[in-house]
Parts: C-alpha cells; structure tokens; sequence
C-alpha cells in the first residue's frame, strides 16, 4: 500500500515538472495596452520586448501605444488627462524616483507590488537604492527594466582628429578652450535641441560646479537653490550655453537630430544619456568606440547621474493578468537582455550582464562597470530627485535665465518653483 502511494506521488510529480509553469487554461488573453513614449527612432528595444512577451503570450494583442516626444515631455500630459479621467492603460513608462512617488503614488494611483517582488525573488537582484525609489510607505510601485546614464558626452572621434582636438576636455577650463577652437573653425562646440535637452544639460552643469555632495543636498534641502553656489552654477551655465546653438536652430531639434549634427560634423560634442547609443548603434548602425566615443561630462569624473524606466500597474487596469506577466517579463533576465542591448541602457537586475556579455556593446560594458563603483546622483530632468511639477516648471526658470542671463534673479526664481512644487527638500 505504501509503496503503491510513493508511486502515485512519483508519477503526478513528474506531471507537475512536465507542466509549463503557467498552463495555457492560466494564460492571460485579450488587450494589453502598454502606454510609453518609445515611439519612431526609439522604438525596437521596445518592439523587441513586446515580441518576446507574444512569443509567451500568443492569446494576448499587445497595444504598443506611444506619445512621440523625447524625455516623455508630451506624453506625460497625455497620461496625466487619461488617468485623472479613469482610463488607465494596462501598464505604463515611468521614471523610477519622483516621477513615480511624488505624481502617481501619493495620489494612490498605483498597486503595490512587494507580492510580485518576493514571489519572483527581486529583492535579490536589483539594487537596494534602486528599489528604494520605487518604494513608499511600506509597498514597492514598480518594476525596473533598465538604468540609464544621463550625464554623457557624445563625439565622432574621426571629426575631433580631423579638427586637431586631440581629446575631449577634461575641466572646464579646456572645455572653454576646446569651444573657442571650434567656433574659430565654424563648428558647434556643443549642440543642444528642443527646451528639456537644455535642461538635461543643466543637471551635469550643476553636478560639474556643485559636486556629487552638494548636488544631492540641493534636492534633499541642504543647499539652498538660492545661495551662492547656485549662482556659480547659473553663471558657468551662461558660459556653456555660449558655446551651444541656443540662439540658432535649436528649439526645432529632437535629440536624434541634435545627435545627426555630430555625425554630419556640423557639432562636436552632444550632452546627452545614453540613449543615444541605442540611436547611434541599432538606429545608425555604427560602432561604439570606433564610429562613436563617448566621456563625461567635464568636471563629473567618478560620478554617474542615473536614471531608470520602469513599469507599474495602475489601479484600474484593465487586463490585470496580462499586465501582471507584461511586468514579470520585464523584471526577468530574459526581458532584460532582450531590451537593454538594443536600447542603450544597462539591466537593473545586477546579474543580466554576466549571463550574456555578449550582447553588450563596448560603451555599456563600460557603463555596466561604472554603475557598479561610481558614486550615484539621481537626473532631475528624469525624475528621480525632482516631482514632475518641479521639472516641468523649471522650464520657466531657464526662460527668466536665458532672456535675462541674471544667476541672481535664476537663483530666486528657483527657490519659488521648488516651494511651489514641493521640490528641493521645500
Ligand atoms: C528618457 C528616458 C529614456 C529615453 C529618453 C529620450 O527620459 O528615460 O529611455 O527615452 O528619455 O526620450
């Protein structure tokens, strides 16, 4: 009898391992609609992804639904009216940081996930400060699918030699130095594009005048945007944005056809994160170090200004189950390294890399290193340290300062948007 039963366990045991882990009566069906602003030239990381998810979901019709425009400036809007009007997407792009807490969380817009974290053994694979900025009040609100470095600074190494530059400047001072060799031969020392890349290029002026301490002590109210180093900060911003197109065509510049000038030899260098080693080497088809080369910002050495996108769930979803599978997918080795290669962007998981070196390019593997031992500093144009109001008023900040080029009255100006939006540790 008893060896009867032992045999019966066997057997339905080797059932159970015969299984799929999710069995197709389990699996999910209908609309997914995945809401980012991975659009046109941005688009195959994502479109990879959502073809690895219909790989394990065929019964699901993925709506890969986007709002063009860089750094998510239009899709947020468009996000913000359809969640206030209670049509959520399934599952939508979001900073993790601010961006995530300070907007959706505080408002109870968002379903905790520690569940999903402690059943897919998260806590061991992404980083504590990463989880950290998605968390609130005891629940995790999202899941991280990559980290990006924003404080870059892009060039053609064949147009530098052809110029005589023979390295990308170091401090400040050789950038200054660099700039004016450039506008003597005609060329943009740096390019900028439409208004939210001035403000990226901000964010690695701050962090070059402040350093990494006081740059975080302004978001955290230990440096007050009004005191004196911030003036510094406005005034070396006035002398960089002299060595920009600012004045020419820049408004009308998307970040890709800023990134365009520096293959055409029209600029030298473009601030700018990574992303555009996605553009450069899936959209363009060039070679990281040999086409294109890549260094810090000057004065930002050893330092890393991260940010990262990730995806959550919506109270309100409407395919819960599809959405929930969309999330784990992306939290997986799989998804990881499906996405990232092809993005620009280094996996949050800290053991992605190491499974598949292969499939990262020679800027990331430098990059996966970098985030392992630099010192990290949250993007506020990319909502880790700084609420969505915040940045998105901060546009008015530089207005006052590029019509004025008054550090004082900048200085003041940013004081009150940073109370107004409850930023800045205000
Ligand atoms: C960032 C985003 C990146 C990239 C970039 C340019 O905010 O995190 O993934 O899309 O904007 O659009």
């Amino acid at each position: 009898m008893k060896k009867c039963f032992v045999f019966l366990m066997c057997i339905l045991l080797l059932q159970i391992l015969a299984e799929p882990v999710v069995s197709k009566d389990d699996m999910p069906s209908g609309k997914l609609e995945i809401f980012s602003w991975w659009a046109g030239d941005e688009g195959p990381a994502l479109e990879a992804l959502i073809k690895l998810y219909n790989q394990h979901y065929p019964d699901v019709e993925v709506i890969n639904a986007t709002v063009t425009g860089g750094a998510g400036v239009n899709f947020r809007a468009v996000l913000k009216t359809r969640m206030l009007g209670g049509n959520p997407p399934d599952s939508f792009q979001v900073h993790a940081g601010q961006e995530l807490i300070g907007t959706w969380v505080v408002a109870d817009r968002m379903q905790d996930l520690t569940w999903l974290y402690k059943e897919e053994g998260w806590f061991d694979v992404f980083p504590q400060s990463v989880i950290d900025k998605l968390s609130y009040g005891g629940g995790i609100y999202s899941v991280p699918l990559n980290i990006h470095r924003a404080g870059v600074m892009w060039y053609i190494p064949s147009h530098l030699a052809d110029w005589g530059i023979t390295s990308p400047p170091k401090t400040l001072k050789e950038f200054y130095e660099t700039c004016a060799i450039l506008q003597g031969k005609g060329i943009i020392p740096l390019v900028v594009g439409e208004a939210w890349t001035t403000i990226h290029l901000w964010d690695e002026v701050a962090l070059s005048v402040l350093g990494p301490d006081n740059y975080e002590a302004l978001w955290t109210g230990r440096l007050s945007p009004n005191s004196n180093q911030m003036i510094a900060v406005w005034d070396e911003y006035g002398k960089i944005l002299d060595c920009t197109n600012l004045r020419d065509n820049a408004a009308g510049l998307s970040w890709q056809q800023a990134t365009d000038l520096l293959v055409s030899g029209e600029a030298a260098f473009n601030v700018m994160g990574d992303w555009v080693d996605g553009y450069l080497s899936t959209t363009l088809g060039l070679k990281a170090g040999d086409d294109y080369g890549w260094a810090d910002f000057p004065n930002t050495q050893g330092a890393f200004t991260w940010l990262s996108d990730t995806f959550g769930l919506p109270v309100g979803a409407p395919n819960q189950e599809a959405a929930i599978a969309w999330l784990r997918m992306i939290g997986s080795v799989e998804g990881q390294n499906m996405f990232n290669p092809l993005k620009g962007s280094i996996p949050a998981r800290v053991d992605a890399v190491e499974q598949a070196p292969e499939l990262y390019n020679k800027y990331l593997q430098y990059t996966a290193k970098a985030w392992a031992n630099d010192r990290l500093v949250g993007s506020m144009m990319h909502g880790v340290v700084a609420n969505e109001r915040f940045t998105g008023d901060f546009n008015q900040v530089l207005d006052i300062y590029i019509q004025s080029r008054n550090s004082t009255a900048a200085a003041a100006a940013m004081e009150s948007v940073c109370k107004e939006a409850g930023a800045c540790g205000l």
